[in-house]
């Protein structure tokens, strides 16, 4: 029985000593962001102005009216507004919220095509500090 006891605890010991690692900050969770960004999310492809050659890099996010629509009645807002730094009416937190549910500060949803995304809270905390590091429209 005291042997098992010993097992026990230095099996529970092992597990607490492989703790997550600490989470990512400054550049790093920039950089995690940039990718989610750019290679997964998707975001260029309707918040940024688009151009024959594809979304215009230079104006990263700054908001762009779509260059499509649906082929059948449906709810649509036919605009991608800015996003980049991070638009007035949401604090950073708020920001890091509506990633993770698809809800605005104001409890309202976007219209499509925008999806509804549900981030876990370590990636909804990259893409937020990436967008909150672009330069904003200065329209
Ligand atoms: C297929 C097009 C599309 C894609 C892809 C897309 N969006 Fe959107 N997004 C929109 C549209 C259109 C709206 C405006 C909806 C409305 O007015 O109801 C919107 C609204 C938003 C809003 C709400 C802005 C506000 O003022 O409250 C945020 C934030 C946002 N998008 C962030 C993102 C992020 C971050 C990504 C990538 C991870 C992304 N969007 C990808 C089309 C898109």
């Amino acid at each position: 029985m005291r042997n098992g006891a010993a097992i026990a605890c230095a099996l529970a010991l092992g597990a607490c000593s492989q703790a997550a690692p600490p989470p990512l900050t400054g550049e790093a969770l920039i950089a995690r962001g940039d990718y989610l960004v750019n290679n997964i999310g998707g975001c260029n492809d309707c918040h940024t102005p688009m151009t024959p050659q594809g979304p215009d890099l230079s104006r990263a996010l700054q908001g762009a009216p779509l260059g499509f629509a649906p082929t059948v009645e449906m709810p649509w807002a036919p605009v991608a507004p800015p996003i980049a730094g991070i638009p007035g009416h949401y604090t950073e937190e708020q920001f890091v919220t509506f990633l993770q549910t698809g809800v605005r500060p104001d409890g309202s949803r976007p219209l499509p095509p925008m999806p509804a995304f549900r981030l876990n809270e370590d990636d909804a905390r990259a893409m937020t500090a990436y967008i909150q590091s672009l330069p904003a429209a200065t329209e």
